[in-house]
């Protein structure tokens, strides 16, 4: 949220003063690309709705974890004041440089900008055994170029903190480009499959998602000294660092607080009163286990609590033209983390 918000305020700031300096020292418009400003202004609303995309997936990944991925931890720019460099400022970051990205990429493959359109680059050249290029694909070049100008912009550090988000931001870009998928086509004589055109296509954005879940596990730890950053040479230790690091993985500073535990300096609402899952069809492991997760490591007891629900059900559709339901009520139970009544569940290791 708070990037979207920064990048109205800036749009709106190249709209005025910037901008016009701009303009006025003509950058941009002889090499063919477009002026920030400008771009700021076309691609805007497109970057906005990627943010809101990558905290959307970021609230679905995390919806049962200890940390659940709250407003308060979605400050992505430099300007906030308290800033942390754990595994989920990775995530954050990652996820939103991923949204922004993949939005882009899509608004450019439904024809959304007229200075985009499909990646022909390499169609007629052969792919691989038995396939060429051909046909759309989607254009991720591009959503990659303007999701860097837009993301890793709003760092303007130079410190440590700085290295990790930008790396971070490369990471989600990375997580994008890597879960693509071919598509293809069939050709030849009544259908036999001679010769294939294929292309590359945007997966389902929860893919995204899932994948930078997986990279969140396995982020790595960077370990400075202290003090360095302080001096040139110090800046130059950390880039050396962070540049030794595959850009597929995502990289934290710091260890996590408990997030078992609420804590109002770092604005941590802690577990107590969350909602887990127990019992249900379809609950993945990681759902099922959410009771323990949750309450039980946490020291705290599980309640039941019984609720209704009210749903429309039994639709029917009257010729022409309406739909016209039923409402259901339907008696459910809930669980919730509490400190005093309810089951306690044997505390395991917390890791
Ligand atoms: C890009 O796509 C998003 C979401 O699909 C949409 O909200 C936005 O308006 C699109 N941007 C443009 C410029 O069409
Ligand atoms: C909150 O977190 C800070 C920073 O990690 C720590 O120093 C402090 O002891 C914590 N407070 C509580 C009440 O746990």
């Amino acid at each position: 949220m708070i990037l979207v918000l920064n990048a109205a305020v800036r749009a709106l700031s190249c709209l005025g003063y910037t901008c016009r300096l701009q303009a006025a020292s003509g950058l941009g418009r002889d090499s063919g690309l477009l002026t920030t400003a400008a771009a700021y202004l076309i691609y805007s609303s497109s970057v906005a709705a990627g943010a809101q995309s990558g905290i959307e997936e970021c609230k679905y990944q995390f919806a049962w974890d200890r940390w659940n991925c709250p407003e308060r931890a979605l400050q992505l720019s430099s300007h906030g004041g308290l800033r942390s460099a754990n595994r989920e400022t990775a995530f954050v970051h990652a996820i939103s440089s991923a949204g922004v990205m993949y939005t882009l990429t899509r608004n450019c493959s439904l024809g959304d900008f007229d200075n985009c359109g499909c990646d022909d680059s390499r169609n007629g050249q052969l792919g691989g055994q038995g396939w060429l290029w051909g046909g759309c694909s989607d254009n991720v070049g591009f959503g990659e170029a303007i999701s860097k100008q837009f993301v890793d912009a709003l760092e303007t550090g130079q410190d440590a903190r700085a290295a990790m988000n930008l790396h971070n931001n490369e990471a989600g870009r990375k997580a994008v480009k890597a879960t693509m998928k071919r598509t293809c086509k069939c050709h030849g004589v009544s259908g036999s499959c001679t010769t294939q055109t294929c292309w590359l296509q945007l997966p389902e954005f929860r893919e995204v998602g899932a994948h930078l879940k997986e990279k969140y596990h396995a982020a790595l730890k960077v370990e400075l000294l202290q003090g360095a950053g302080n001096s040139a040479a110090g800046r130059g230790a950390i880039a050396d660092t962070f540049r030794a690091i595959s850009t597929r993985e995502l990289v934290h500073l710091e260890d996590s607080p408990d997030y078992c535990l609420e804590n109002k300096t770092l604005g941590l609402p802690g577990t107590e009163g969350r909602e887990c899952l127990r019992r249900g069809r379809a609950l993945g492991r990681w759902e099922r286990r959410s009771c323990r997760r949750l309450c039980g490591d946490c020291g705290l007891a599980v309640e039941q609590r019984r609720a209704e629900t009210v749903t429309s059900c039994n639709c029917k559709f009257h010729w022409c033209c309406a739909v016209r339901c039923e409402q259901c009520r339907r008696r459910v139970t809930k669980y919730f983390c509490s400190r005093s009544g309810g089951e306690r569940l044997r505390p395991r290791r917390r890791p």
